[in-house]
């Protein structure tokens, strides 16, 4: 949890990134009663800052590196989804719930939304816009650009989405082939600077360091290329090793040759990945200095911008525990404190559109799984937003639980990973590239270390 004393804690203070997202458990799932779930729909929020997260679970292919592909993209199959999807969505709209607080932020994800028709894509921007946005709110169409015409871009812009996120992943044409990914350099580049001329609508790329066959050299050209493509932000995200993958299961063949071939000792190493974990925080160091001192402006340990109209609104206020509505096969959200996360499976989605079990005044019940409310949970997202953000401010915390983590906090500072002082404990930019190790640190360091205020045990 504490990292480990090294002369260059960026490659070295942890052996690999701990997972893609940290979080300790406060809550269990709840069987929630048809009443409950009426009654959710019947009480203003008491949020008060909200989102809409809707999922749109289709792909025309499998990437190697991604298990975010759900069901293959099929026109017939996606026009009765968004059919669906858009009936529940204008269901939603109309109650007290939805009706009783504003939303600061959508965001159509998946899969691949810019696979839907352009008439599909106005489907939905339609259906969002019966929800009560707040002012300028910021509505994300995410997908790709292959097959993202013009028609798609002007229905999405005429139906109220203002920003644009699309995966690049990498502009090497090889390490794309590689990938599984379509299109070439030179196409992408000149589409993404075409989009980005529109004059507020903010175009995002998200690139991936750490691919198979991305040496360091490719990578500084992909970052030369996403400067030149004149895009308004731009995610670095290091290459994550998930289960089910295509790149996974080929390093758990390889680890199984090895294993073979080799004997026992093998047995205990971890999957091998596409690029060493050195290399990797060396090319997030690059891609950080070089968009920085061409002056691009950090928002968080993985987000730049160049151009104010980028906001990055979903995805910081998504890490701060807010509400947020989950609509669609696949959807993950928050609502009245719940966790909720909708199941994949689209079949399964799709029967609770049966007549019988539709109302025309409340949302159907899809199937997935609710939790309890977590007790710690806006002080954990309080720890989790500061650290993917660069710092926490230790003064808007309570004092005693600075005081309890200071020798955490202080092995951090002796490890290179963050500077202390009197207010605010900034990360390096090493303490940066490990933020999700030193969140799912804190974490643990509370498990066992559990934190009891002064007040809390003067009252029991
Ligand atoms: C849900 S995906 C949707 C992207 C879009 N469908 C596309 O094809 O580009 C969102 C982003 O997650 C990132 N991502 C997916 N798998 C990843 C992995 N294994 N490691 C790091 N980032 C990953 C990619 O950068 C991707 O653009
Ligand atoms: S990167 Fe996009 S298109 Fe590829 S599998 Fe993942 S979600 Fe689907």
């Amino acid at each position: 949890m504490t990292g480990i004393s090294s002369p260059d804690p960026l490659k070295f203070a942890f052996a690999v990134k701990s997972s893609p997202h940290a979080g300790r458990s406060g809550s269990h799932p709840l069987d929630l009663s048809p009443q409950q779930w009426q009654s959710w729909w019947a009480t203003p929020t008491s949020a008060t800052q909200r989102a809409l997260y809707i999922h749109i679970p289709f792909c025309r292919k499998r990437c190697s590196f991604c298990n975010f592909f759900e069901n293959g993209s099929n026109s017939a199959r996606i026009s009765r989804y968004v059919e669906s999807l858009s009936q529940q969505l204008y269901t939603a709209s109309k109650t007290p719930f939805v009706k009783s607080g504003t939303f600061d932020t959508v965001y159509v994800g998946g899969g691949t939304p810019t696979d839907m028709q352009a008439s599909e894509i106005a489907i939905i921007g339609e259906a969002i816009q019966a929800f009560p946005l707040a002012k300028n709110a910021e509505i994300t169409l995410e997908g790709r650009l292959n097959d993202f015409t013009d028609a798609k871009f002007d229905a999405a812009l005429a139906s109220g989405f203002n920003r644009f996120s699309f995966g690049v992943q990498s502009f090497n044409t090889q390490v794309r082939l590689a990938a599984g990914r379509f299109d070439n350099r030179e196409v992408l580049i000149e589409r993404l600077q075409e989009l980005s001329k529109h004059p507020s609508a903010s175009i995002v790329a998200d690139l991936i360091f750490g691919l198979p066959g991305q040496t360091m050299e490719i990578w500084l050209q992909d970052l030369q290329d996403v400067i030149q493509s004149s895009v308004h932000g731009v995610d670095l995200y290091q290459l994550i090793g998930l289960q089910g993958t295509r790149l996974s299961k080929q390093a758990e063949k390889e680890k199984a040759k090895q294993t073979q071939e080799d004997g026992s000792q093998q047995k205990q190493q971890t999957l091998v990945p596409a690029v060493d974990s050195q290399t990797r925080a060396s090319m997030y160091a690059a891609g950080a200095r070089l968009l920085e001192s061409s002056g691009w402006q950090r928002l968080s340990s993985c987000h730049w911008r160049r151009d104010n109209r980028e906001r990055s609104i979903y995805n910081s206020l998504a890490k701060s525990g807010i509400e947020i509505l989950p609509f669609g096969a696949g959807a993950g959200g928050n609502i009245h404190g719940h966790g909720m996360m909708n199941a994949r499976d689209l079949s399964n989605w799709h029967q609770a559109q049966t007549p019988d079990s539709v109302t025309d005044t409340l949302p159907l019940r899809v199937p997935g799984m609710v939790m309890s409310p977590n007790p710690s949970a806006a002080l954990d997202s309080q720890f989790k937003a500061g650290l993917d953000h660069g710092e926490l401010v230790l003064s808007e915390f309570d004092t005693e639980m600075v005081d309890h983590l200071m020798p955490l906090f202080y092995a951090w500072q002796t490890n290179g990973l963050v500077k202390i002082s009197d207010k605010i404990m900034t990360q390096t930019l090493a303490g940066r590239f490990w933020n999700v190790n030193l969140q799912t640190g804190l974490f643990a360091y509370l498990n066992q270390n559990a934190f009891e205020s002064c007040a809390s045990s003067m009252s029991t």
